[in-house]
């Protein structure tokens, strides 16, 4: 197929009928769901789908369900036709861009929702309430419209990933997830689609994150301290390098439950949420 192929369906019927005859020729379904305003973190996960699937679904679609009433739902940026773009030069097959109503129609108030316990409680759990279940919702949703062998997530969002391979476990989806490594700035900022919301002030300080992680990583790794003395000095760090950040958490859990751990032995996820004026960012690391 050419790149310049590529669909954009916007219906769940339409989109289903692409699928089925991509299955009838043979082909290996790979799947990335996305908000949009897409960046070289998403376009890694088409790469990473392109090369191990013969047909690449993405769908673009900002979950309001997932967005609490104060959150950013809408201010988040819809730059459609670069994002159709970015697709087709990636090589996607399809993209399925539903609008609103035909994932959650209005005369048909969704009685059922898909939330999971303990995991969905931890980390950004904490700060946004009810958040998982949106995303555990609108993820079963897409599995089940588009019905892939894979499903490729992204290890920014590591307890999004957690969650989801936990959901598909739990509910026995017949479908593999990969979680593909974050994608960073030259200067280690982790790509996001809020980074856009960050003034030139904030940007600039904005890379203290992963600095505090990987200064997390090096002590973890020379001495093993105890968890809260990783955790001082990331705020120390993250407090001089990015004063306009308001710290959310910075906790180290097990990489697994996502509970919090007092010692920094076996592989522990450092894991930080940190608030600038209009955007909240999240980064994490892994740390053997
Ligand atoms: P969104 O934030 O658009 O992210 C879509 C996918 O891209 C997620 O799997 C996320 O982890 C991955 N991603 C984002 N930034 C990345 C980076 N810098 N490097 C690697 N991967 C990155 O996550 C969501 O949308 C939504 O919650 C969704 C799963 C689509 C459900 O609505």
């Amino acid at each position: 197929m050419f790149a310049n192929d590529m669909e954009t369906i916007k219906t769940i019927k339409a989109m289903r009928e692409s699928v089925a005859a991509a299955r009838r020729a043979g082909k290996k379904i790979g799947f990335v769901p996305t908000m949009g305003a897409l960046h070289e973190g998403h376009a890694s996960l088409v790469d990473a789908a392109r090369a191990s699937c013969g047909w690449v679904a993405v769908s673009i679609f900002v979950n309001p369900i997932q967005f609490a009433p104060t959150e950013d739902l809408a201010s988040y940026p819809h730059p459609l036709e670069k994002d159709l773009e970015l697709c087709r030069a990636r090589g996607a097959d399809v993209v399925f861009v539903p609008d609103v109503n035909e994932m959650y129609p209005p005369d048909r108030p969704r009685l059922t929702d898909v939330s999971i316990r303990e995991l969905g409680d931890a980390l950004c759990g904490r700060s946004r309430p009810g958040h998982f279940t949106g995303v555990c919702t609108v993820v079963a949703k897409l599995l089940n419209i588009v019905g892939p062998d894979k499903l490729f997530l992204g290890a920014k969002d590591y307890q999004q990933a957690t969650i989801l391979r936990r959901m598909i476990l739990d509910l026995d989806y017949p479908v593999d997830a990969v979680v593909c490594p974050t994608v960073r700035e030259s200067d280690g900022l982790a790509m996001s689609s809020r980074n856009a919301y960050l003034s030139a002030g904030e940007r600039g300080q904005a890379p203290a994150l992963h600095g505090s992680l990987l200064l997390a990583a090096e002590m973890i790794r020379k001495s093993r301290p105890p968890a809260e003395q990783v955790v001082a000095a990331m705020k120390e760090f993250i407090t001089a390098r990015a004063p306009a950040g308001k710290i959310d958490y910075i906790q180290i859990c097990d990489s697994e439950s996502l509970r919090d751990v007092p010692e920094t032995r076996g592989l522990v996820l450092v894991a930080l949420a940190v608030r600038f004026d209009k955007a909240r960012l999240i980064d994490n690391i892994v740390v053997e």
